[in-house]
C-alpha cells in the first residue's frame, strides 16, 4: 500500500509545516552519536491537525524539538510557509519561528507562576513587540475568550488554577500572536482522562475557529482518533505508517502500527496506562 511508503509528494499551497528527510542525531559522552530520527517525511496543511504517534522513545518529540529550533539536524529540510528553517541563518530563522509556538505537557513548569494570567497570555506580545497596550489588552481578552477562560481568570495567578486551566492558559498563550502553527507535546499528559477529551475539543475548535495547523505528539491513540486529521506513525526514529486516522487505525498497513493499536483498545480497558 503507497501510504506505508515514505514518497514525497509536492506540497500542496495550503501545506504550513513541511518536513522532509529529517535526521538527528545525539552524541553521548564517550560512545557513539544515537539516531534518534532517520529520515522522517511529514506534512501538516492550514487547519489541519496531525497526529505523532509511536511508542516512548520513537523521535516524536525529537521532530517537534526541532521544527522548533531547539535540536539541530543533522540532515534534510523544515519548511514553516515555504521558507527552510534548516537554511536559513540564525535570526531569520527566529523570526520565521515566530509563526509557530508550543504547547508543552506540563503546563506547570512551562508557564511563570508568578505572573497573573493576563500578563502570561500577554507576554509574547510584549516579546514580539506587537501592538500598543490597548491591542493587547484587546487581543488577550479575544484569546482567553476561544479558550473559554472568563474575565474573572484575568488577574488570578497561574499558580491559582487547575491543571485543565492551566492548559487552557497555554494554548491562549500559544494562539495570541496569531501562529500558523502549534506544536503541542503530549499536551494531555497531566490531565484527567475527561479533561484530556476536552482541551483536545478545545484544540479542534480553535483550528475550526483560526485555520491554525497543529502538530499533536501523543501516545494516546484514542485521543488521536477523536481529534486527529491525519496519524503518522513512528517507531525507532522512522516513519512507519502514515495516512487518514480512520484508515491508518482501521486498516494498519504495518504491524507495528497494528501491535499500538492492539495494545490501546487492551489498555482502555485498564486503568490509564502511562499515568
Ligand atoms: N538531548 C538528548 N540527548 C541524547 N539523547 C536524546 C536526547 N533527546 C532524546 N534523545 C534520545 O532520542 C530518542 C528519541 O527520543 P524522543 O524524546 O524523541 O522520544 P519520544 O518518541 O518523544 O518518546 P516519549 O513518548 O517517551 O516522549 C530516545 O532514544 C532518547 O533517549
Ligand atoms: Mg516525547
Amino acid at each position: 500500500m503507497s501510504r506505508a511508503t515514505s514518497t514525497v509528494d509536492p506540497a500542496p499551497a495550503d501545506t504550513v509545516l513541511q518536513i522532509e528527510q529529517l535526521t538527528v542525531s545525539f552524541g553521548h559522552r564517550g560512545g557513539d552519536r544515537v539516531r534518534a530520527v532517520t529520515g522522517v517525511d511529514l506534512t501538516v496543511a492550514e487547519a489541519e491537525t496531525v497526529g505523532l504517534v509511536g511508542g516512548s522513545g520513537a523521535g516524536k518529540s525529537t521532530v517537534a524539538r526541532a521544527v522548533a529550533g531547539l535540536v539541530r539536524p543533522d540532515r534534510g529540510a523544515i519548511r514553516l510557509c515555504g521558507s527552510d528553517l534548516v537554511g536559513l541563518r540564525r535570526g531569520a530563522a527566529r523570526r520565521l519561528r515566530r509563526t509557530l509556538h508550543l504547547v508543552f505537557q506540563d503546563p506547570y513548569a512551562s508557564l511563570p507562576p508568578t505572573l497573573r494570567v493576563a500578563e502570561v497570555v500577554a507576554e509574547p506580545l510584549v516579546i514580539h513587540q506587537i501592538g500598543d497596550r490597548a491591542e493587547r489588552d484587546g487581543r488577550v481578552d479575544e484569546v482567553l475568550a476561544a479558550v473559554h477562560l472568563s474575565a474573572h481568570h484575568r488577574t488570578r495567578h497561574v499558580h491559582q488554577l487547575s491543571g485543565g486551566e492551566r492548559q487552557r492558559v497555554a494554548l491562549a498563550r500559544a494562539l495570541v500572536t496569531r501562529p500558523r502553527l502549534i506544536l503541542a507535546d503530549e499536551p494531555t499528559a497531566m490531565l484527567d482522562a475527561s479533561l484530556r477529551r476536552e482541551l483536545v475539543d478545545l484544540i479542534g475548535e480553535l483550528v475550526r475557529g483560526s485555520g491554525v495547523a497543529v502538530l499533536h505528539v501523543t501516545h494516546d491513540l484514542a485521543l488521536a482518533q477523536h481529534g486527529c486529521d491525519r496519524l503518522v506513525v513512528m517507531r525507532a526514529g522512522r516513519v512507519v505508517e502514515s495516512g487518514r486516522t480512520g484508515d491508518v487505525l482501521g486498516a494498519p498497513a504495518h504491524p507495528y502500527t497494528a501491535a499500538l493499536v492492539a495494545a490501546a483498545s487492551g489498555a482502555s480497558r485498564r486503568k490509564d496506562p502511562h499515568g
